[in-house]
């Protein structure tokens, strides 16, 4: 089976490469959105309601307003108006929290805006805020752990959700799973987990004239644009979004979110530009979270392991006015082969911000359940877990009636079997031992979808050699810059350290959110047919202009390779290099611009289009003093072609890790005594950190997809994630004999 390595030539794609934006992050040089500065510029602090639900009764700023600094203290009253955007086709609109702030006077989660204090440094803003006293008419609220489904007269529509309760059905899984041999029924939880990217949320805002310019650290800026636009009452072309760097978001920052619309406001009743950087504490509250989720799976097999019928019901909390759908079914009706099928969901209000996305939304989740319910089948008919899910592996995608465009799930089992070692595992608990401590073996497998959205770019040839690739897409640490300096250097043949790459501008042609591990299989096509296009206008040039070696030529007989432009017939031999024969003709630049169809969304696909891929985990336990640590990890990632091995691993590895702290840390508390999310910091919120963190071994079956764009390349961004943690709670089992449905797992659940 072809394995990634090291491509041998000096073609870009393939090959290892480093950041292209490295150097300038880590010499300081990379500007956040936090990092611009302007003239006169004025910083702003949000005032947080501290109850989870009534209504604000009254607002004292007097002291606020009357300390050294202060401009102004806005609040529902003095804000100006501030429209409710709506979403349109595509990219348009897109926002989670979809009340504008300051709209009414009810609170529905802890932590809502209720006004706005604005001074000439931060700390007076400050200072300012925690002086503005609100007199509030409490409620009742309910942050509740124990989700049973809203009867809601019908579950509403979401951004990307299904509306129907049943969102997948084959066959019939009630009968099939009363009369099957071999039954499983348990129900799997996942906490509310929040999004912690180090880069704080941050807008400044500026108005010069009717025209405002916001940056932002957006993973979407064109839809930023769209939403502010119509929050503002402005045509889209009056407003501009700027993004160039992104201290990564995670989901947290594909859509946008209340402060945002406050900076705006603010600055547009001060007329001065206006800086807002929320707090950490505000990032728990106010710009989305993973919801919990409660699953129930029921799965029937016959004694030999074939799965008969497959039943998933989730259910996951949403905001009181908000109806985000995390998609635990994404990756459920298509994983295995399995006649009788329903995925069924319903949602929970609770007085919460709105949730959002987060890393690998729904499949994340959901595979956390339905892959641990496949490894407790797999202990309940004492088969293997890796031969009971080739023995289910299916042949189509039974959901949808199509072939997978590309699926090598199976030879991501035999892989990752090998390098782990896995032939010698011992199915009985308790029974491996290395070094005095007791072994735990897991594995899980995993999917994410996979498609493109629409893209556009521009390519630059220039006279003094250098190439520009333009798309107001973004880079949130994955490795966007690098993607598209590789792929133009592939084209056009010019060295990737002579590739300027321009992203995250509503100037720029539009490009996709950085969401969904879609950017880069979106932007191959694009950039690809840019380059072209700009290649084309070259090879017009050196065929016409005046003195051109290629004068007597047509175009269609040169070509473009390694920079030099030449007779096709004749061979390199005789190339010009392009820079020179831009000269001289005196043309400065050549640009084309290139474009990708979406096949998102599509209604019709011949092609059922995912990744895949699977974990294994050792884990060691030392029952003597409760000390749990994942001591190995291998992972292998079927994702088409890898077009940067390097950055591929890196983003497989973060995966990984994250997935070691949804398994064993991560969780965001609601205090019952407020309703407030309560452990709000980057102490009390655990995460894995480097020591909780074992080598991890990464390997991509290279197999490229083709339905995807002309190089096979799918994205990597997610799908490393999912899968981890029921890998880890298959190996906990095996080492401690103790099931863990609950996330994380906790020493409590382990003692005794
Ligand atoms: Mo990702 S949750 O699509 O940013």
């Amino acid at each position: 089976m072809p394995t990634t390595q090291e491509n041998p030539t000096t073609s870009p794609i393939g090959r290892r490469t480093p950041r292209v934006d490295g150097p300038l992050k880590v010499s300081g040089k990379a500007q956040y959105a936090s990092d611009f500065h302007f003239p006169g510029m004025l910083y702003a602090v949000p005032v947080e309601a501290t109850i989870a639900s009534g209504r604000v009764i009254k607002l004292d700023t007097a002291a606020a307003e009357k300390m050294p600094g202060v401009r102004a203290i806005f609040h529902r009253e003095n804000i100006g108006r501030i429209f409710r955007s709506v979403q349109g086709q595509g990219f348009e609109g897109i926002i989670d929290e979809r009340r504008p702030p300051f709209e009414d006077d009810v609170v529905r989660y802890y932590g809502q805006y209720i006004a706005l204090a604005v001074a000439e440094t931060f700390e007076s803003a400050k200072a300012a805020a925690d002086a503005v006293r609100a007199i509030y008419a409490k409620d009742k609220y309910n942050v509740d752990t124990n989700l049973q489904p809203d009867d809601e007269p019908d579950v509403v529509a979401t951004t990307f959700a299904p509306t129907p309760r049943v969102q997948s059905k084959r066959g019939n899984a009630e009968s099939a799973f009363a009369k099957a041999p071999v039954k499983l029924d348990q129900t799997y939880v996942t906490p509310t987990e929040t999004h912690n990217p180090i880069e704080l949320q941050a807008a400044t805002a500026i108005w010069d004239g009717s025209m405002l310019t916001i940056y932002e650290e957006s993973q979407g800026v064109f839809n930023l644009r769209s939403v502010l636009a119509q929050m503002f009452g402005l045509p889209k072309e009056d407003v501009r979004v700027i993004t160039r760097f992104v201290g990564s978001g995670f989901g947290s920052k594909l859509w946008p979110w209340t402060h945002c619309a406050l900076a705006v406001a603010a600055a547009r009743q001060l007329k001065k530009p206006v800086k807002l950087v929320i707090s950490r504490k505000m990032m728990f509250q106010a710009v989305g979270h993973r919801p919990r989720t409660q699953q129930r799976v029921r799965l029937g097999a016959t004694a030999a392991g074939k799965l008969v019928s497959l039943q998933h019901d989730y259910v996951n909390h949403q905001a009181i006015l908000d109806n985000y759908h995390e998609d635990c079914g994404e990756a459920t009706a298509f994983q295995y082969s399995v006649p009788n099928l329903r995925v069924a969901f319903g949602r929970a209000r609770r007085n919460v911000g709105s949730p959002t996305a987060m890393r690998g939304p729904g499949a994340v989740p959901g595979l956390y359940a339905t892959e641990s319910a496949m490894n407790e089948l797999a202990d309940q008919l004492k088969i293997d877990p890796v031969r009971l899910r080739i023995l289910n592996e299916p042949k189509i995608d039974e959901s949808l009636g199509i072939p997978f465009s590309s699926r090598h799930l199976v030879e991501c089992f035999e892989l990752g079997a090998e390098k782990f070692g896995w032939s010698k595992r011992n199915r009985e608990v308790g029974s491996m031992n290395r070094d005095g401590l007791i072994l735990g073996w897991g594995m899980a497998g995993c999917a994410w979808l996979a498609a493109r959205f629409p893209a556009e770019a521009n390519v630059q040839l220039r006279d003094d050699g250098t190439a520009r690739v333009a798309s107001g897409t973004q880079d949130i640490g994955t490795g966007t810059y690098t993607i598209l300096a590789q792929l133009t250097s592939q084209k056009t043949g010019v060295p990737l350290d002579k590739v300027e790459v321009v992203l995250g501008d509503t100037s720029l042609p539009e490009g996709p959110i950085s969401g969904g591990s879609m950017v880069t299989g979106s932007m191959v096509p694009a950039v690809f047919a840019a380059a072209d296009n700009a290649i084309a206008s070259l090879l017009t040039i050196a065929a016409t202009a005046p003195g051109s070696p290629f004068e007597k030529r047509k175009p269609d007989e040169l070509k473009l390779e390694a920079g030099r432009v030449f007779v096709k017939a004749d061979g390199p031999a005789g190339g010009v290099a392009f820079a020179d024969l831009l000269r001289r003709a005196n043309v400065r630049m050549v640009t084309g611009s290139g474009k990708s169809e979406s096949t998102f969304g599509n209604p019709t696909p011949k092609f059922s289009t995912h990744s895949f891929g699977c974990h294994f985990v050792e884990v060691t336990w030392q029952p003597e003093i409760a000390r749990l640590r994942v001591s190995r990890v291998v992972t292998v990632i079927d994702a088409g072609r890898i077009l940067n091995p390097l950055a591929g691993r890196n983003q497989i590895e973060g995966a990984v890790v994250m997935g070691i702290g949804m398994a064993l840390f991560e969780h965001t508390s609601y205090d019952p005594q407020n309703g407030a999310p309560i452990n709000s910091n980057l102490a009390d919120y655990v995460m894995a950190v480097n020591a909780d963190v074992p080598p991890i071994d990464v390997h991509f079956v290279d197999f490229p997809d083709k339905e995807i764009n002309e190089l096979g390349a799918r994205g990597i961004g997610e799908i490393g994630l999912a899968g981890v943690a029921p890998a880890i709670t298959a190996a906990v089992h095996h080492a401690t004999g103790v099931r863990v449905r609950e996330l994380p797992v906790k020493i409590e659940n382990l003692l005794g």
